[in-house]
């Protein structure tokens, strides 16, 4: 905390000893990385320190690290976009720093200032402004995290981490166009229980969630959906994405029940449905419920949200052995609506009267 933005120590690469950009068709996800990265350090007593802006590199951890051990490890997600007029923006990005802090002090982390933060973010962007791919729906994903850096083997907080950001960018979603996914309901595995760490965005969630990913991909689906951890009963969140339902008088997503992710796209596509006059409601939605929505066609679409994928309209529900198809496996119109609006609004072709984009 304190930090002041003069007080980035910037080493820059040689344009000559800087990587080659990657063909923005064929960028895939997570794959590519920038030249340079934003990293500062903190230290029990002495705060966040030596704020610096550095070529993309490996860090030297000791093994004792406490994050390599007991999980002190967080992060977040967020894009940056370039527009059919060549600026770059951000959506909502100081949404993002807040959960950051959410995530920090839910695994007893030190919380970062998020202003600071959110301004060596937007440095290190311009710095790596060449990255941005220009094709719509590519963008520069950036990643901060946060990492407990002290070499200790006991379990209490560390008093030592690490925070950084790393740049990579990344492909189309929708190369092939809005397609529908397949999705494999698990009664078998959990993800988070309700007084647990699932609305931290913390490594161990994700490494909780593999197993049942990997059986859904053999069985030929793209995603799980979660039940929640006590009865199995009610919906929580798709592997990386929030969950709405669409019948035909409210469109529902589960309550934020404390053991799923808060998810920012969730929260935009709340506020717009509302000031679209659609009853759009926070409640417990039962499995049964959505079945039976879709045998009887009073669910006429089901989606995600997410910064990955933006909306992913679901095609079919997998529950134990049977196939639930919504709205013929196809696309409705509500997801497209809400899909064109974030975009546009993400690549400034929509004009932003709500607060949300920042142009870099
Ligand atoms: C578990 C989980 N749920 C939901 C989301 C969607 O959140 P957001 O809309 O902020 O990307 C994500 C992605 O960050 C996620 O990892």
């Amino acid at each position: 905390m304190g930090l002041s933005q003069g007080e980035i120590e910037l080493s820059i690469l040689p344009e000559e000893e800087r990587k080659e950009i990657p063909s923005p068709d064929n960028l895939g996800f997570g794959i590519h990385f920038t030249d340079h990265m934003f990293v500062m350090d903190y230290e029990e007593g002495r705060g966040w320190h030596s704020p610096r802006i550095m070529p993309y590199g490996d860090f030297s951890l000791d093994p004792a690290a406490v994050c390599l051990h007991y999980g002190q490890a967080i992060f977040e997600g967020l894009k940056a976009y370039r527009g059919g007029d060549g600026r770059v923006r951000l959506f909502r990005a100081m949404e993002n720093m807040k959960r950051l802090n959410r995530s920090a002090y839910r695994m007893c982390m030190p919380s970062v200032d998020e202003d600071f933060l959110l301004n060596a973010i937007k440095e290190l962007v311009r710095i790596e402004e060449r990255w941005v791919p220009a094709n719509k729906g590519t963008s520069l994903y950036i990643r901060p995290f946060m990492i407990a850096t002290e070499a200790f083997l006991g379990v209490r907080p560390a008093k030592e981490y690490r925070l950084s950001v790393i740049l990579s960018p990344v492909g189309a979603y929708y190369s092939e166009g809005f397609n529908p996914v397949k999705i494999y309901v698990t009664d078998k595995y959990v993800r988070a229980a309700r007084g647990g760490v699932g609305e931290a965005k913390t490594a161990g969630n994700y490494a909780a969630s593999l197993m049942a990913g990997e059986e859904a991909k053999a069985k030929g689906f793209t995603q799980v959906l979660w039940l929640d951890a006590q009865e199995r009963r009610y919906v929580e969140e798709v592997g990386t994405m929030n969950i709405f339902f669409a019948f035909e008088d409210e469109v529902v997503t589960p309550s934020l029940s404390g053991s799923i992710l808060p998810g920012i796209t969730r929260d935009s596509v709340l506020r717009l449905g509302r000031l679209w006059g659609l009853n759009m409601v926070e409640r417990p939605i039962t499995i049964e419920e959505v079945l039976d929505g879709a045998e009887t066609g009073s669910l006429k679409e089901c989606f995600g949200t997410g910064t990955a994928a933006v909306i992913s309209p679901v095609g079919s529900l997998h529950y134990k052995g049977r196939d639930y198809v919504i709205n013929g496996g196809e696309t409705g119109p509500l997801a497209k609506k809400f899909f064109d609006e974030i975009t546009g609004l993400q690549y400034g072709e929509i004009e932003d009267s709500l607060g949300w984009v920042e142009v870099l």
